[in-house]
C-alpha cells in the first residue's frame, strides 16, 4: 500500500507538470480528489484494513491528499501569472500604427449628434461650454430656483456623494456658472451627461445626455426661442419636423414649455417609443426666470433670455430610429457600429 501511495504521488507530480491551463488542473483535481479519484479510492480501500494499519496508512494518504491540494492550488496560481504575463507581452508588441484590415472604429451616435448640434449652434453664434458631472446642490437646484424643500426635487432624485455633492440631474446645473462667467449678453450651449435615480425601461435610463442652451440679451422673447428650436431641429433631421409647444412647469423658467416633435419612429401613428401618443417630448424650454438671472449676476430688468434642455439621447433615438434607450449605453458594438459611416 505504501508503495502505491508513493507511485501515485510521483504520477501526480508528473501529470501536474504537464498542465498548462486551469481547465487541465481542474481535470487533474477530479482525477485525484474527485468522488472516484485515485486518492479517494485509496481512502476507500482502507475499509478492510486492520485498525493499526488504518491509522498509519490513513495518515499517509491524508498527507498525500493535502499535498495534492496544495500543489494544485500552486499550479493554478502559476498558470494565472503566466497568462497575465502573456497578455502583458502581447500588449507590448501591439503596434497601434498597423492597419486594421478595413475594420475601423466608429463614434458613438451621441457623439456624432452632439458634434453636429455644436456646429449648428456655433453657426448661430453660440459658444460651446463643457461642465463637470459632479456638482453642488446649489448649482443643480438652488441656483436654478429650486429651493431645498421644493417638490420639483422629487422628479430629479439622483446619486449623492458622501460630501453632499451629487451627480448632476440636468445640464441646467451649469446655467449659473455660465451666466457668471460671461455675463449678459450671452449665447451658449453646454452638452453633458446627466444622472437620475430612475427605474429603467425602453425610454428611461439612469444615465443620459442633454444639451442645454441659453440666450440672454435685451428684448429676447418666445419668438426667438421658437425660431432657434425650429431651425436647429430641421437641420438635425434634415427635413421639416412637426413641433408643438405645450405649457410645462420648471421652476427655472417662466413661462415654461414642453416642445414635442412628431414621433419619427412611427411617423406619428403611435408606438412604444412615443407611448402611443404620436408625439415625443424632446425639448423642455422657456424664458429664464428672473431669480435665475439674478443668481447669475444678470439684471432681469435689463435682460431677458430663453433656456432649453434638449434631450440629446432622445434626439439620437429619433434620428436613428433606436427603439430602446438602453442600447445606447450597452457598449454593444454590433448595435453601435452601424453608425460608423456617419
Ligand atoms: N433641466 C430641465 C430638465 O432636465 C429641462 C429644462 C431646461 C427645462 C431648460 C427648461 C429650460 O428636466
Amino acid at each position: 500500500m505504501k508503495g502505491k501511495i508513493e507511485s501515485l504521488r510521483q504520477a501526480f507530480e508528473a501529470e501536474l507538470g504537464q498542465t498548462a491551463t486551469s481547465e487541465a488542473v481542474e481535470k487533474l483535481r477530479v482525477a485525484y480528489l474527485g468522488k472516484k479519484g485515485s486518492v479517494t479510492e485509496l481512502l476507500k480501500g482502507l475499509k478492510g484494513a486492520g485498525a493499526d494499519q488504518k491509522k498509519e496508512l490513513g495518515q499517509h494518504i491524508n498527507q498525500l491528499k493535502r499535498q495534492v491540494e496544495e500543489r494544485l492550488a500552486q499550479q493554478v496560481e502559476t498558470i494565472k501569472a503566466a497568462e497575465i504575463q502573456r497578455e502583458i507581452d502581447a500588449a507590448e508588441v501591439y503596434d497601434v500604427t498597423l492597419p486594421t484590415g478595413g475594420e475601423s472604429g466608429s463614434y458613438h451616435p451621441i457623439t456624432i449628434v452632439q458634434r453636429q448640434l455644436e456646429e449648428i449652434f456655433a453657426s448661430m453664434g453660440f459658444i460651446v461650454e463643457d461642465f463637470k458631472e459632479i456638482v453642488t446642490d446649489y448649482e443643480c437646484f438652488e441656483a436654478v430656483n429650486i429651493p431645498k424643500d421644493h417638490p420639483a426635487r422629487d422628479m430629479q432624485d439622483t446619486y449623492y456623494l458622501e460630501n453632499g455633492q451629487l451627480l448632476k440631474t440636468h445640464t441646467s446645473a451649469a446655467q449659473n456658472a455660465i451666466l457668471r462667467k460671461y455675463g449678459a449678453p450671452v449665447r451658449a450651449i453646454f452638452p453633458g451627461r446627466c444622472f437620475r435615480n430612475e427605474a429603467t425601461d425602453a425610454s428611461h435610463e439612469n444615465t443620459f445626455f442633454q444639451m442645454e442652451g441659453i440666450m440672454v440679451d435685451k428684448n429676447i422673447s418666445i419668438s426667438n426661442l421658437i425660431y432657434f428650436m425650429k431651425t436647429m431641429l430641421s437641420q438635425v433631421f434634415e427635413r421639416d419636423v412637426k413641433v408643438r409647444l405645450r405649457p410645462g412647469f420648471f421652476p427655472f423658467v417662466e413661462p415654461g414649455f414642453e416642445l414635442d416633435i412628431s414621433c419619427l419612429i412611427c411617423g406619428g401613428e403611435g408606438c412604444s417609443t412615443c407611448h402611443h401618443s404620436g408625439w415625443v417630448e424632446l425639448c423642455p424650454c422657456g424664458m429664464i426666470h428672473p431669480n435665475v438671472l439674478k443668481a447669475g449676476g444678470v439684471d432681469p430688468e435689463e435682460y431677458t433670455g430663453f433656456a432649453f434642455g434638449l434631450g440629446l439621447t432622445r434626439l439620437v433615438m429619433m434620428k436613428y430610429g433606436v427603439k430602446d434607450i438602453r442600447d445606447l449605453n450597452s457598449g454593444n458594438l454590433k448595435a453601435l457600429s452601424q453608425f460608423r459611416h456617419e
